[in-house]
């Protein structure tokens, strides 16, 4: 189905901003298309294999809904169906040798990086990053498309207040970096607002901007959300933890370790209430990648209020995901 077919995608950096657009226009004609019942079964008889090595809800089913509406089927695999590479558990290569003989593409969230880069070197199938610790680039896909949608069309100049909010269990740093990835590539202007001490990494920063073409767009870390959602168009909830800190894993229940989680708990102050969405422009919508940590980093007034669109967000996360597998898969 084109110049994507047989590639895997690890993260946005690994994209050119004219394959972006073509993904997104595909996402937005299946969108069409889903809606008006039109059949686009272009992956009738073929398997994808999602390995979910923790929790999810709408990245797994959106591509288990979205391989089913491709004609295809999703294998769900997570620690109760196969050796999933934990410890005690099957070799993790041997695992993934072993889907490849019966799957046409692999969708995996993995704890770490290096688990998805192993997947993606040793399948002959296509390899989908679900979301690791240092991308999570189909909840960038459905954020741009969400933001077109409600942007007039297009992302080019637009501004996303980017603000880290607080949770008990925060996430890894994943989608920080992949919509700075979008950013440099669309040319939209991101401002991150976050707690000292919680700036995301240069070294990630630089990997999300690698290869970006000069688009004259703007990326800023403040310390405060009201510097971050002046002239906003969008302002986008995320509480990120670092990729070394979310790697301590099960350990901790994902907390990070206990001086970590001590300094974080100096910071329950950064939710983002209705303060803070007043403090934008009228016109701001406000987006989060769910789950969301209600009354810890955001109010049920900003999520549930006339300024979310966080349910079109959840929405496009199977439009996406089926452009992206009928691209690389069919
Ligand atoms: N946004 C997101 O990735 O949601 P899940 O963790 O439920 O898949």
């Amino acid at each position: 189905m084109g110049p994507l077919k047989g590639k895997s995608i690890l993260g946005i950096n690994e994209l050119t901003p004219d394959e972006i657009q073509f993904i997104l226009s595909v996402s937005q004609d299946f969108k069409r298309k889903w809606r008006s019942g039109e059949p686009h079964e272009y992956l009738r008889g073929k398997s994808l294999a999602g390995v979910f090595n923790t929790q999810s809800t709408r990245t797994s089913c959106s591509f288990e809904t979205a391989m089913t509406a491709l004609g295809g089927h999703m294998l769900w695999l997570d620690k109760h169906r196969v050796w999933c590479g934990e410890a005690g558990a099957e070799n993790w290569h041997d695992t993934v040798k072993t889907l490849t003989r019966y799957v046409h593409g692999i969708a995996h969230r993995p704890v770490t990086r290096e688990m998805l880069e192993e997947t993606a070197a040793l399948a002959t199938v296509p390899v989908i990053n679900a979301s690791c610790p240092v991308e999570h680039p189909t909840q960038a896909f459905a954020d741009v498309m969400t933001m077109m949608e409600h942007g007039g069309g297009s992302v080019k100049g637009a501004k996303v207040a980017f603000c880290w909010g607080y949770g008990e269990l925060n996430p890894p740093a994943g989608l920080t970096n992949s919509t700075l990835a979008m950013a440099t590539r669309l040319g939209f202007d991101v401002s991150i607002a976050c707690p000292e001490g919680m700036d995301p990494d240069p070294r990630y920063i630089k990997e999300a901007m690698d290869g970006q073409v000069d688009v004259g767009n703007k990326i800023e870390i403040v310390h405060s959300y009201e510097e971050a959602t002046k002239d906003a168009d969008f302002i986008n909830i995320y509480g990120w933890v670092s990729p070394e800190i979310f790697a301590e894993g099960p350990a901790t229940g994902y907390r990070g370790n206990p001086e970590f989680a001590a300094y974080k708990h100096t910071l329950k102050h950064w939710i983002v209430d209705e303060k803070v969405v007043s403090s934008a422009p009228k016109r701001v919508k406000v987006m989060h990648c769910l789950p969301a940590a209600r009354g810890e980093e955001v109010t049920d007034g900003v999520l549930d209020g006339p300024n979310s669109i966080i349910f079109d967000e959840a929405e496009n996360r199977m439009h996406t995901i089926k452009a992206l597998l009928a691209l690389l898969m069919a």
